[in-house]
């Protein structure tokens, strides 16, 4: 439709229907007969049922039958024809589930990321959905906050920045109205991933210049490349919530950055506003989420019950109004449901596309490039197919938990599990199983089953339960060669409200390992989890070590292809892993401080009763095969504003594995008007090298490389030295120093 016809048809609307527009409801009021919806969700939400046929949009209803028929329901009482929004929260996967975010952040491959994103929004884009709430961007730093699981770029505002643009890319194509393509709806804005003390909603705060330069730019890179949608986040931005933030949403999201989408609030968080005690009532979060810029009220009835109020009464202009809705009409027009109400799901298409074959084949690939070697002491990993009995133990061993907790639109039947997968490569009378523990006991489980609505467990005989799997466990290990060790954090331990104050495994694991390390066998153990974890008990006790994250659907068959060698590992965190939970936040990119921990000079910046240092660093991981860095040189050591420099490495493959490396480049800014980071990377290349292959890897340093956010806000470099680092990881590295000047 031009967009003359869409004025024309905002003339024609109603205040009301102008309002509903605004609103989004989810999706099953529209599945629910008359009585029920009736006194459910619209009493609790207090709508109308007029208002419910004037809403602009649903949030988590797809598959081709249920979009007809509740598109066909409402446009069939809705006056002028305008169609309904369909959006959903397919945030790794829709039926084919890939691993959570930040696993598939952890291959640093935007071919990989891609993939992932490109299958999840073909296949959801199959069953209808207009608008996907991903990417999420948010930088974090703190792994006691459930969410860092989504986080796409993990604690670097550049890997942020690289993989925002490859998922808007993959979400919405050249044109999001396309078949495989939809809308992308980046999130959360801003800074939500700063939660002090990783208390998930919690306050965030922090100066201007911290927060655009480490959480704005991968929120900027979506913008930039087309991201149609961008959502509020729960949390204050300096004091001020951000969905009521007219600095956030007026002065920088719209005047400087020159946003044009939509914005939408986060569930329920504008009517949240006056918990947070900025709004007295529901008219004055109305009044100051429509000022401050959003669009829409994402399940709240504040703006469907107030706005008209404030329109009448002269608070909020009649063209504000109509700038949020014509932004809505604009993207149900770029999306053509005003010629195709039903987009792109049809139900052969669901049949031919959805958990395909080629999707599934496709997953068991990109998914093996995600996980991330730890440990692998005399080169353990990869085991070989011959005859050797492995002792496969462990609560994830034959468990189908491992899609992480956002898979809501997974079909769950048919996911192999680890069993599955070693019997099938190994045969099943080589392959002896043992569960050996659950992943939480009754009480560490029964609070998270509340907390979602559920009831209580009990275990009669708790701990003899745990000491009869435990002699299993013990029995079987002994006839085994090798044990392979399945353990993690239940999937309902990370993500949204999944904060936690202890990030260990929980401590029945800890005990099945601490046994079975008693029979000095030689131990594999395999973690599935969401998050950054304190691994010291466990890497202790272990040979080698692979961390999976939730894996997804093929990730059972992904594990077996690493660990027998099929497929070299290649993963590299983009979290660092902490000591213990009182290092967090923790992150590569920090200042020195005036007394750095160089020494054990007591008065220095440093824990008295752990390293100082992560774990395992940012950046980090191992392969089968063996890369030596030598000969970092560099073209010059005097750069200038037009005269890039560039740096070469050589990097050779001491090793008769192919395997892919990834070479990363950091910088420091050794002196500036303002404390500046001990390195930031800057650049990385993933390449592939054949056994003892030695490749000359390049890369160039800018002058746009080296600017920052100065005291005042200006985005600037500064002439003075520099430090280059090139190496596998954060901390492993080779250096070079050059000077930068702004003249020749
Ligand atoms: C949730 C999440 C957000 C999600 C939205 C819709 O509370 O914060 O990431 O997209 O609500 O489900």
């Amino acid at each position: 439709m031009r967009k003359e016809k869409l004025l024309d048809l905002l003339k024609q609307m109603t205040r009301e229907e102008k309002i509903g527009q605004l609103v989004q409801v989810a999706g099953e009021v529209f599945l629910m007969d008359n009585v029920s919806v009736t006194t459910g969700p619209l009493k609790s939400l207090e709508l109308s049922n007029e208002m419910l046929y004037q809403v602009g949009s649903i949030l988590n209803i797809v598959g081709s039958e249920k979009i007809r028929k509740v598109q066909d329901e409402y446009l069939s009482k809705s006056r002028l024809k305008i169609p309904l929004l369909f959006m959903a929260d397919v945030i790794n996967g829709y039926r084919t589930v890939f691993p959570i975010p930040i696993a598939q952040g952890c291959s640093w491959d935007k071919e990989v990321v891609y993939n992932c994103t490109k299958i999840s929004i073909q296949e959801a884009g199959a069953s209808g959905a207009n608008v996907n709430f991903s990417p999420m961007v948010d930088l974090v730093r703190d792994s006691r906050w459930g969410r860092v699981m989504e986080s796409i770029g993990g604690e670097d505002p550049y890997l942020g920045e690289v993989f925002a643009k490859t998922m808007v890319e993959a979400y919405q194509g050249e044109d999001i109205s396309k078949l495989g393509n939809a809308a992308a709806c980046v999130k959360h804005f801003a800074a939500y991933g700063a939660a002090e003390a990783g208390r998930d909603y919690n306050t965030v705060d922090m100066s201007e210049r911290e927060f655009r330069q480490y959480y704005l730019p991968a929120y900027q890179s979506a913008i930039e490349n087309g991201a149609e949608m961008i959502m509020t986040s729960f949390n204050t931005i300096n004091g001020i919530p951000a969905s009521v933030n007219p600095w956030l949403l007026r002065e920088l999201l719209r005047k400087e950055l020159g946003f044009q989408g939509i914005v939408i609030s986060d569930y329920s968080a504008i009517e949240e506003t006056i918990a947070h005690g900025v709004c007295k009532d529901k008219k004055e979060a109305a009044y100051k989420a429509i000022m401050a810029g959003v669009d829409i009220d994402m399940m709240s009835n504040v703006y469907a019950n107030h706005l008209k109020d404030l329109v009448e009464e002269g608070k909020v202009s009649e063209r504000l109004l109509d700038e949020a809705v014509l932004r809505i009409l604009t993207l149900k027009n770029k999306l053509g449901l005003f010629e195709n109400p039903y987009g792109n799901t049809n139900e052969e298409r669901e049949k031919k596309v959805l958990k395909s074959k080629h999707n599934l084949q496709a997953a068991r690939k990109l998914t093996a490039d995600t996980f991330v070697l730890l440990k692998n002491e005399q080169q353990i990993l990869p085991l070989n197919k011959e005859n050797k009995k492995i002792a496969l133990i462990g609560p994830y061993a034959d468990n189908i938990s491992i899609l992480g907790s956002w898979s809501i639109f997974s079909d769950k039947s048919k996911i192999p599990t680890l069993k599955h997968a070693f019997e099938e490569k190994m045969g099943t009378q080589n392959i002896l199983y043992a569960k050996g523990s659950e992943i939480l006991e009754e009480k560490e489980i029964n609070p998270i089953l509340i907390a979602d609505g559920g009831k209580p467990i009990h275990i009669e005989n708790e701990k003899e339960k745990q000491k009869q799997l435990l002699e299993e466990a013990i029995e079987v290990a002994k006839q085994a060669d090798i044990i392979v060790l399945a353990i993690g954090e239940h999937y309902r331990q990370s993500g949204e409200a999944c904060s936690r104050a202890n990030i260990e495994i929980s401590q029945i694991q800890q005990n099945l390992l601490n046994e079975l390390s008693k029979l000095k066998k030689k131990i594999v153990t395999i973690l599935f989890n969401g998050r950054p974890l304190v691994l010291k008990n466990i890497a202790e006790k272990t040979d080698a070590l692979l961390e999976v994250w939730f894996p997804g659907t093929e990730g059972a068959n992904s594990i077996t292809d690493v660990i027998f060698g099929d497929v070299n590992p290649s993963g590299k965190l983009t979290m660092s892993f902490p000591q213990a939970v009182g290092q967090c936040p923790i992150y590569y990119n920090y200042y020195n401080t005036g007394r750095p921990h160089i020494n054990n000079y007591r008065y220095v910046s440093r824990y008295q009763d752990i390293p100082t240092q992560s774990y395992y660093p940012f950046g980090y991981g191992l392969s089968y095969s063996k890369f030596e860095y030598s000969d970092l040189k560099i073209s010059s050591n005097k750069m200038s504003k037009n005269n890039p420099i560039t740096v070469t490495v050589k990097v050779k493959n001491y090793s008769n594995i192919p395997g892919k490396e990834v070479i990363q480049m950091y910088i420091q800014d050794l002196v500036a008007s303002i404390v500046r980071p001990v390195k930031e990377l800057k650049s990385f290349k993933k390449e592939y090298f054949r056994p003892w292959e030695e490749k000359q890897i390049t890369f160039e340093i800018t002058e746009e490389m080296l600017k920052f956010w100065n005291e005042k806000l200006e985005h600037k470099a500064e002439e003075g030295e520099f430090k280059v680092f090139i190496g596998s990881n954060s901390e492993d590295t080779i250096e070079e120093i050059f000077e930068y000047r702004e003249a020749n």
